[in-house]
């Protein structure tokens, strides 16, 4: 395990976490961190951190992980770890920390951000992003000598949780389909990397479309996901979301839909399978999925409404199952520490 750089504060009682209060308290739930978890210190969020020969910088060479934490505990955070793990493998880069510092490092930042609450009604959420560039290389090219060498550079950012909107979850989002293509046999297709650019690409799609957000199809024209969620239909007694061949991220919501026995008690059997655009044109219901918004309806693609354009009733009573699992788990957790 990589040992921090210094004897920085890491605890709520020290400098850094006095800047982070200060903007927890500030008005609002959006507050930018105040404070963020860097190799091992917690810094002022404001100060410039990384050089600019990071890879990460340079090259978007690197993975990241967003989840969010319930009352001060992380949710599913074995699955964060295990894929944030699998993603940094997938691109030879060494994670310089194990689940179990990455585990105390978010909790050293939540409670030095004020960010580890559990009061009610009030349950504390917090949006929580990990990101692991290769580290810095002054050499210029892709893999210049040495790269095999350098340490990553792990940095933790936790912000108050927004929950999406009332509003929007009363009238549902609306989707374009993007003209960026996933294919699915790509070796980085479905890792988390951070070079986003397709995913910024088909965001801005969507936005001057006056879409919420935009989907993206395999290079054979099937349904993959939208760019910072999954995508599930419910058609007839079914719900159904694209195989893991579709190039997607192996979402933890997903998982969580395809096991979940809230799914069953609607009456629906969960399956992954290949989807198209007609098979969502046709569904009854449909929703995007992801650890930090939860469960969104869909209602809208290309203009064209789905099943009846309004959020579904299923949609809805799955939002709210997920949602009280999330707090079942965390005040479980909590009752354990
Ligand atoms: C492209 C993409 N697909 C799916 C998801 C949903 O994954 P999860 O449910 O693990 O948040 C995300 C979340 O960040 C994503 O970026």
């Amino acid at each position: 395990m990589k040992r921090p750089i210094d004897d920085a504060p890491s605890t709520r009682s020290g400098a850094p976490a006095r800047v982070a209060s200060r903007a927890a308290s500030a008005p609002g739930r959006t507050a930018a961190p105040g404070v963020v978890w860097l190799d091992g210190r917690l810094l002022p969020a404001a100060e410039p951190h990384l050089p600019l020969t990071d890879r990460g910088f340079q090259l978007g060479d690197g993975v990241f992980e967003t989840l969010r934490a319930r009352r001060g505990v992380p949710v599913e955070w074995a699955e964060h770890a295990a894929r944030l793990a699998e993603s940094a493998a997938a691109l030879a880069i060494r994670l310089p920390y194990d689940s179990d510092r990455l585990a105390e490092a978010i909790g050293e930042l939540l409670a030095a951000s004020g960010l580890d609450q559990s009061t009610d009604p009030d349950p504390g959420d917090a949006a929580i992003r990990i990101t692991v560039s290769r580290g810095t290389l002054a050499g210029r090219g892709l893999l210049p000598p040495g790269w095999e060498r350098i340490s990553a550079t792990v940095a933790i950012q936790a912000w108050p949780h927004v929950p999406v909107p009332d509003a929007v979850l009363a009238r549902g989002v609306r989707v374009v389909t993007s003209s960026v293509r996933r294919d699915p046999d790509h070796p980085l297709a479905g890792v988390k990397t951070t070079s986003r650019a397709d995913h910024v690409y088909a965001r801005l799609e969507a936005e001057r479309a006056g879409a919420d957000d935009a989907l993206l199809l395999t290079i054979d024209g099937r349904l993959a996901e939208a760019t910072t969620a999954n995508v599930v239909l419910i058609a007839g007694g079914r719900l159904v979301t694209p195989t893991l061949g579709a190039g997607i991220l192996a979402g933890t919501t997903r998982a969580w839909l395809l096991r979940a026995s809230a799914v069953r008690r609607l009456g629906l059997v969960a399956v992954e399978a290949d989807c198209w655009p007609t098979d969502l044109a046709a569904a009854d219901e449909a929703f995007l999925c992801s650890s930090v918004a939860g469960i969104v309806p869909l209602v809208e693609v290309d203009g064209r409404p789905i099943g009846t354009g309004r959020p579904g009733e299923r949609t809805l009573a799955l939002r709210a199952a997920r949602e009280a699992w999330i707090d079942t788990v965390a005040r479980r957790a909590r009752s354990r520490l």
